[in-house]
C-alpha cells in the first residue's frame, strides 16, 4: 500500500548513509498520526489479527499497566488532533471512545480488565495505522515486554518477546561498533516523562506489501529474485518507518510506535532530489547493510535503473 508522495517521509538528509540516532524531539509529542490510508490499513491490519493473531500480538503480564496507559494516551491523541474522525469522553472510571470512521465504539472501565474482551494495546492498535510496542524500563535496561505487530520489516515479535534492548539488535550490522547501540539505549532512558522523540528508518522491499514477517520469509523474501530491469521501478519500493519513542508517565515505560510507509521507485524518481539521494545513498552503501536489508540480490538492477533515469533527466551528480 503505497502513500502518496506528498505524505511520505523521505528520509535521507545527506549524501551518504551511516546508522545513526536521527532522533528529534517533538513538540507537540505525538505517537500517532494518520494518512489517507487509514481505512485500507486499518482493514488490513485487522484481517491479519483475524488469521494470525499469536503472531501480530505478544505480551507479558507486566506490561498490562503500560498497555493501560498506552491505549488512553493513543485514544486521547486520537480526539484532540482528530475530533471530526474520534471522541474520548471520561465519566468517573468508565471511558468511551469512538471512531466515527469505522463507526465503533470501545467502552471501558480503566484498569479493570473485565470490563474489556482484549488486552489494551491490542484494542489501541487496531484504531491506528502505527505498530504498538511497549518497551519496559527496567533497573537494568529496556525489555520488550508487548506488542501489537502487524507490519514489521523481516523481524519476529515471538522471537523478541522478554529480550533486552541490545539483544533485540544483534542482527544489524556494525551496531554495537563504538557502543552505538548502548549510546541509543542510555538516550532512551534519558527520555523525560510525556517527551516524544522521532526517527526514520528505512528499507527497500518488493511490491507494496506491508506485512513482511520473519514468520512469512519463505514466501515474500523469494519476490526479490523477480527484479528485472523492466519491472525494477514498478516492484521496488523505499519502505521508511516513522519510529517514535513516547515516555509514559505513570509507570515510566516506553511506548514505541512504528508508522511504515512505503513508495515505488516509479513515484520516488518524480522528485529530483530524492532520486540523486537514493542513488548515492545506495551507491555508498556498505555490503553488509545492503546484505541486511536485502537490497544485495537485485543492487545491479537497482543502480542501473538510477542512473539510467538521472541521465534521461540530464541530472549530474
Ligand atoms: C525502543 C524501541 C526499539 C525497538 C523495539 C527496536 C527494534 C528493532 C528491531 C526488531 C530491529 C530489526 C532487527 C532484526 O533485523 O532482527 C531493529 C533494527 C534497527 N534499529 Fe531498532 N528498535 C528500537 C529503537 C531504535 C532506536 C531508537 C534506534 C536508533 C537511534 C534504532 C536503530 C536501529 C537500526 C539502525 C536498525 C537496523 C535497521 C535497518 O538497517 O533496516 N532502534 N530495531
Amino acid at each position: 500500500m503505497s502513500v502518496k508522495a506528498e505524505q511520505f517521509p523521505f528520509p535521507f538528509t545527506e549524501d551518504r548513509y551511516a546508522y545513526s540516532n536521527n532522533s528529534s524531539l517533538q513538540k507537540p509529542a505525538r505517537s500517532v498520526t494518520m494518512t489517507d490510508r487509514y481505512l485500507e490499513e486499518i482493514q488490513l491490519k485487522r484481517e491479519l489479527l483475524q488469521a494470525n493473531h499469536q503472531r501480530c500480538f505478544r505480551s507479558l503480564p507486566l506490561s498490562l499497566e503500560s498497555q493501560w496507559e498506552a491505549m488512553r494516551r493513543i485514544f486521547n491523541e486520537l480526539a484532540e488532533n482528530e475530533p471530526e474522525h474520534f471522541s474520548f469522553e471520561k465519566r468517573g472510571n468508565e471511558y468511551r471512545f469512538q471512531n466515527l470512521l469505522l463507526g465503533e465504539e470501545e467502552r471501558f472501565k480503566y484498569r479493570d480488565l473485565s470490563s474489556i474482551e482484549r488486552q489494551p494495546l491490542d484494542i489501541a492498535g487496531r484504531h491506528v495505522q502505527e505498530d504498538l510496542i511497549i518497551m519496559g524500563d527496567r533497573h537494568d535496561g529496556l525489555f520488550l515486554e508487548a506488542g501489537q505487530l502487524c507490519f514489521p520489516s523481516n523481524w519476529s515479535l515471538t522471537f523478541v518477546l522478554g529480550m533486552d534492548f541490545k539483544s533485540i539488535h544483534t542482527p544489524v550490522p556494525g551496531i554495537t561498533h563504538k557502543d552505538f547501540i548502548g549510546k541509543v539505549e542510555r538516550f532512551i532512558s534519558r527520555i523525560r516523562q510525556n517527551e516524544a522523540w522521532e526517527r526514520k528508518n528505512w528499507s527497500m522491499t518488493i511490491s507494496n506489501k506491508l506485512d513482511t514477517p520473519l514468520e512469512t520469509y519463505a514466501n515474500w523474501g523469494k519476490l526479490r529474485l523477480q527484479v528485472t530491469d523492466e519491472n525494477v521501478g514498478e516492484l521496488v519500493h523505499l519502505r521508511v518507518e516513522v519510529q517514535r519513542l513516547l515516555r509514559l508517565p505513570l509507570t515510566n515505560d516506553i511506548l514505541f510506535t512504528i508508522h511504515t510507509y512505503l513508495l515505488s521507485l516509479n513515484d520516488l524518481i518524480r522528485n529530483d532530489l530524492w532520486l540523486k539521494r537514493l542513488y548515492t545513498t545506495i551507491q555508498f552503501l556498505s555490503d553488509d547493510i545492503a546484505e541486511y536489508k536485502g537490497i544485495a540480490l537485485y543492487k545491479n538492477e537497482l543502480m542501473q535503473f538510477l542512473e539510467k533515469t538521472l541521465s534521461e533527466k540530464g541530472i549530474s551528480l
